[in-house]
């Protein structure tokens, strides 16, 4: 047992840092104000080789482990949260579907391009009327010939707006349910899919995510990822390493909300020394930390199952569901040891409360987390207690 990063991590996580205090802190506010996609840095992350961290050099990846990929989403998410997640929708989302599901073929066409980042990806499943029921679908793919023909309407799709190539999940036969449903890699350029503007969110508002309308939109048949009805275990599977990201995501946002207090706290005077010396605040600060290093132990434990190889369904909804529990929680904390500057649009840790809120609900709410977790649990148990 090792808990030492490799240099590799450090250097890794030296850069990524460098990176975001540098080039993203000083756009994040006015981003999320104006809700502004931040291309010019997303463009910069691309040629620096995070939006294909994990896939193999050969498909235009960088080639590094899951350790690292969540270093590098943890320190975007340190300054900006919406950075975090654009480049971890292209990521996990996206790439780790196409290397693990596409053939030959897919992953010269559509994985190499999104790995280098020369374009972005964005993964839709759920639909106006359903989300964390994820097999119960409208939209639909009917095969004509060597096409599939695509009905229907996504929403909250991230990244869905600035994206070239969504992976699109679709039901081929209704009556067999969840093994109806299909995994498409839709090509934005074609006639019939049609994207909303932004929509308007509380939090990650720089993060543009949109609805996304088929009308008889057409796609041959070699965009079909994987075979008809695998479609539903490829979402399953494709989200537990998204989760992971999200953990990321939320762990950085809470590694945010400490550092902001802490420099606040060390400031700000109330009776007569800075507050950080009131039992109340600093509590607060131990609570975090300790929530933290928890949080990040889970999703580091994760990842390491995920780069060996193994089952890791139970461990990312684990790391999930804690991160992005602790990002909540350290966040409300940090606003409230501001105080009214913790309200105050001026600062930048209300954006860390308002984005900390997503991590709960997206990628699998965190009641569904709880329900994976408890399934995985009960089947463990059984093979131990009968
Ligand atoms: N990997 C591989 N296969 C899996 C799997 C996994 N992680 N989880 C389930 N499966 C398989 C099961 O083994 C089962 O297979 P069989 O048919 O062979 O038995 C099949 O899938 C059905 O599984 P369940 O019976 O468990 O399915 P369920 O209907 O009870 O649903 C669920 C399970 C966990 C609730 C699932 O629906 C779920 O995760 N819901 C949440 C969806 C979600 O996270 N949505 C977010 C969308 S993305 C987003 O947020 C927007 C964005 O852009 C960031």
């Amino acid at each position: 047992m090792d808990f030492e990063l490799t240099e590799e991590h450090k250097m890794i996580k030296d850069t990524i840092r460098d990176f975001a205090e540098k080039e993203i802190a000083k756009i994040a506010d006015k981003n999320d104000e104006e809700e502004r996609f931040p291309k010019e840095t997303i463009k910069k992350l691309a040629e620096l080789g995070f939006l294909g961290m994990e896939i193999p050099e050969e498909y235009g990846g960088a080639g590094t482990d899951s350790i690292s990929y969540v270093i590098a989403v943890e320190e975007l998410s340190r300054v900006c949260p919406a950075h975090g997640v654009i480049v971890s929708v292209n990521n996990s989302l996206v790439c780790y579907g196409l290397n693990k599901f596409g053939t030959e073929e897919q992953k010269k066409k559509f994985l190499t391009p999104l790995a280098r980042g020369e374009k972005l990806g964005a993964f839709s499943l759920t639909e106006p009327h359903t989300g964390s029921d994820a097999s119960n679908l409208l939209t639909s793919a009917k095969r004509e010939r060597d096409e599939y023909v695509i009905n229907g309407k996504k929403v909250w799709v991230t990244n869905g707006t600035e994206a070239e190539y969504i992976l699109v999940f679709a039901v081929t036969d209704k009556e067999k349910k969840h093994k109806g449903v299909t995994c498409f890699i839709a090509d934005c350029s074609l006639p019939g899919l049609i994207k909303s503007p932004p929509e308007k969110k509380l939090g990650i508002r720089s993060a543009h995510s949109c609805e996304i309308t088929f009308e008889n939109y057409r796609i041959p048949a070699e965009n079909r990822l994987g075979e008809e009805g695998d479609g539903f275990k490829i979402a399953m599977s494709i989200l537990d390493a998204g989760r992971i990201g999200i953990a990321a995501q939320a762990l950085g946002i809470s590694q945010a909300a400490l550092e902001h207090s802490i420099r606040f706290a060390k400031e700000r005077v109330a009776f007569g020394v800075p507050i950080i010396q009131h039992q109340a605040v600093v509590f607060y600060i131990a609570d975090m930390q300790t929530r933290i290093q928890a949080a990040r132990f889970l999703t580091y434990y994760a990842a390491w199952k995920k780069q060996k190889g193994e089952r890791f369904t139970k461990e990312a909804s684990m790391a999930k569901l804690f991160a992005s529990e602790t990002a909540m929680w350290a966040t409300t904390k940090a606003v409230q040891i501001h105080g009214s500057m913790g309200y105050s649009r001026e600062h930048p840790i209300q954006r860390f409360f308002r984005d900390a809120k997503v991590t709960e609900i997206y990628e699998g709410t965190s009641e569904i987390q709880r329900l994976v977790i408890a399934r995985h649990t009960l089947k463990e148990y059984e093979k131990i207690l009968g």
